[in-house]
């Protein structure tokens, strides 16, 4: 085969293709005639299968051609999605649309492109991160104790395959029904983040050389961890099939239902016990390298937290049939549930007290969280005076700040691609 450089010294010993004619595309395929083979002689060096070769690349251009010129312009468009008209703000909605999901503007939910602008802002990815110091603890016999490498072994157990459960359930059961475009751009954003969440795990479990068998595992072998997942994947399933679609209220239920154990639990308190263990080790400089990458995720997660609660609250404004005083019950006690699950996670990975934390202190911060969660969607708290036994953990939430947290740390975040090291 001549590569472009012999290409461009010296002429193809092959015959020339025909140039397209631009007449023929306009024809209708009952108007078009097949157009004659070529007629240039074969050259001498052709083979008689180049020339067979060339001419049925021929006739696959014409037949492109007539393809191309039957096309029905009008109807191909209103096949997009149903409507060849301009889109106003107002044929816009949340769930069951029928306006054309294709155009991004003029914008309605100015909160969803926003937090598409904010989290491409803080792109990051895991390789930015140091490890050497974690590899070294890590190697180390007297690096950490017992139960501080049981608390890293268990969160990457727990996030390596909880970042894909969300990933999936993104791709596979929530996109399709979300109808409106600025919140799928989001949801693709979101989902590539998911993507780099699980690369950052990946990328520690293998720079500690960890059994990555053991790891991945976890989540079906460990019952503080399955528990949690199994919890989250049921309400995945029934969303997922193909067939399932919203426009029916027990549907648009399903799919809020869906929407508030994926972001108000999964992403939003099954995420926590862990977060808080692993950065309470950076705070004692221990595992800097992993905490950081679990520093950048949390910005992440708690941007996908918002938007998943801005969008529950648009669904519920827009369709108020829907938050009955039933669905309201379902979502307190799967609120509850998910707290429960997770205190049994704490006493799970911390037997005894570890990093200046123990169980009942994240049980009380647990509780605290699960109290914002159902306030953000507009339920009354469960957990009468609790406090927040960790406040450190907000700062670093908030996407805002420049702070000095590490001993390597970030002092500027939104470069849109590169990290800046003081
Ligand atoms: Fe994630
Ligand atoms: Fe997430």
């Amino acid at each position: 085969m001549l590569s472009w450089d012999e290409f461009e010294k010296e002429p193809s010993a092959e015959p020339a293709a025909p140039v397209v004619d631009a007449a023929a595309s306009t024809l209708s395929a009952e108007q078009a005639e097949p157009a004659p083979a070529p007629e240039h002689p074969a050259p001498v060096s052709a083979s008689a299968e180049s020339v067979a070769a060339q001419a049925a690349e021929n006739e696959a251009v014409l037949r492109a051609q007539q393809a191309v010129a039957a096309l029905d312009a009008s109807a191909g468009i209103e096949e997009l999605e149903g409507t060849a008209t301009r889109v106003t703000v107002d044929d816009k909605a949340m769930i069951n649309c029928r306006a054309d999901l294709n155009q991004l503007v003029p914008f309605k939910y100015d909160w969803a492109w926003q937090k598409y602008l904010d989290g491409c802002a803080n792109h990051w990815m895991p390789q930015e991160v140091n490890m050497n110091a974690d590899i070294a603890l890590w190697k180390n016999p007297q690096g950490l104790t017992a139960d501080e490498r049981l608390i890293v072994k268990r969160n990457l157990g727990f996030f390596s395959t909880a970042d894909s459960l969300v990933a999936n359930n993104l791709v596979l059961a929530i996109y399709r029904l979300i109808t409106n475009p600025e919140c799928r751009q989001y949801i693709l954003r979101q989902a590539f983040e998911e993507a780099i969440h699980t690369h950052a795990y990946q990328y520690c479990i293998e720079s500690l050389s960890m059994d990555e068998g053991e790891i991945f595992n976890m989540y079906h072998e460990v019952p503080s961890v399955a528990k949690k997942a199994s919890w989250g994947l049921k309400y995945t399933r029934e969303l997922s099939d193909p067939k399932f679609n919203t426009g029916t209220r027990e549907n648009d239920q399903a799919l809020l239902k869906n929407l508030i154990a994926f972001y108000c639990c999964l992403e939003g308190i099954f995420f926590y016990c862990g977060f808080t263990q692993i950065l309470s080790m950076g705070r004692r400089n221990k595992m800097t390298g992993t905490s950081e990458q679990f520093q950048y995720i949390l910005r992440d997660e708690s941007m996908h937290l918002n938007f998943g609660i801005d969008m529950i609250n648009q669904i519920k404004f827009e369709n108020p049939g829907l938050w009955t005083d039933e669905l309201k019950q379902t979502a307190t006690q799967m609120i509850l549930e998910a707290t429960q699950l997770e205190i049994e996670y704490a006493r799970d990975t911390m037997p005894r007290g570890v990093l200046g934390m123990n169980a009942s202190m994240m049980e009380e911060y647990l509780q605290f969280i699960a109290n914002r969660r159902l306030v953000q969607i507009g339920l009354p708290e469960q957990f009468a005076g609790v406090e927040n036994p960790f406040p450190w953990m907000s700062e670093i939430m908030d996407l805002r700040k420049e702070k000095n947290f590490f001993e390597t740390r970030v002092i500027e975040y939104q470069t849109g691609g590169a990290l800046t090291w003081d």
